[in-house]
């Protein structure tokens, strides 16, 4: 095999209570990328459609994660890469991630997979951290292990991988403004109070004990976020209205997707989570601000070859 075509998806990070922590994987939205074995060692990113970005490798979060790669195990072989980015840089919903995952599962696919999903998740960090500046996992970590994951810790890395409810669908509205990650995690507190960092490790426990039982009542309680959503949801515009109005809709739980602008919802069934779609539609309806609308079931698999 010298050439591949992936599908890398878009994930949704934090899922409330799990700042840095917590992530899903989306199933309907995600980018795909073509990588090529070459003759000539290096990494080359030969095309970007979609949006613009850079093509130099050590500019491009595909580039540096294969450069991490390539480095560690020195292939006597190159790869070209092209992205057809589908998913818009700044959206809140893994965009850098699946740039970075996807280059290094492919060429890892390449190469007969000579890492395993944690090593992969180690070089995609590199790439992540040139987007964001610092370097995290929890877009990254669902995107290539797919459902729900769990970073335990990135150094050493540790990646535990939670289960996903058969029934639970997400409804993702993407408003078409950009709030770059740095900016949304420059405004978060240093330090928070005892009394909501006792709320926040409740909730995050409870949520993973509700994916592991299916109690749909309990991971609807646990979908709160008294840490990070009082501060962003301020660059959200409307962000209490679509809250409302989605939990009014049947909704489980409503939260900022990784750093926003895009805001999850997540339900049990299909009918209901078309049910809150229409319901952040008329919220945003009402404003002048250009949005997007996805119902997806949550990936189990992660990348794959298409
Ligand atoms: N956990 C990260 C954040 C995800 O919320 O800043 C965004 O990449």
């Amino acid at each position: 095999m010298n050439q591949i075509k992936i599908f890398s998806p878009a994930t949704v990070a934090n899922v409330s209570c799990g700042f840095d922590v917590l992530g899903f994987c989306l199933d309907t939205i995600g980018d795909e990328m073509v990588i090529k074995k070459t003759l000539k060692k290096g990494i080359k990113i030969t095309k970007i459609e979609g949006y613009n970005l850079p093509f130099k490798t050590e500019e491009n979060v595909a580039g540096v994660s294969a450069l991490a790669l390539i480095e560690a195990l020195k292939p006597d072989c190159g790869f070209e890469i092209e992205i057809y980015k589908k998913i818009k840089p700044g959206s809140g919903v893994g965009s850098s991630s699946a740039s970075a995952a996807g280059s290094v599962w492919a060429i890892n696919e390449l190469l007969n997979k000579p890492f395993n999903t944690t090593e992969i998740t180690n070089f995609a960090m590199k790439g992540e951290a040139l987007a964001s500046g610092c370097e995290h996992a929890d877009n990254i970590a669902p995107a290539l292990f797919g459902g729900f994951t769990l970073v335990k810790s990135i150094s050493p890395l540790n990646i535990l991988q939670l289960p996903t409810p058969e029934d639970l669908y997400v409804t993702i509205i993407h408003p078409q403004i950009e709030i770059k990650t740095s900016q949304a995690r420059a405004i978060l507190p240093k330090e928070i109070p005892l009394q909501n960092a006792i709320t926040q490790w409740a909730n995050v426990g409870s949520l993973v004990h509700a994916l592991h039982t299916n109690n749909y009542n309990l991971l609807s309680d646990a979908l709160q976020d008294v840490v990070v959503e009082p501060y962003r949801s301020q660059l959200i515009p409307n962000f209490n209205s679509i809250k409302t109005q989605s939990i009014i809709a049947g909704a489980l739980g409503v939260g900022i997707s990784g750093s926003g602008p895009s805001i999850f919802a997540l339900s049990k069934g299909e009918e209901t989570a078309n049910k809150v779609a229409k319901a952040m539609k008329k919220v945003y309806s009402n404003t002048t601000i250009n949005f997007e609308i996805y119902v997806s079931k949550i990936n189990k698999q992660g990348m794959k070859i298409i």
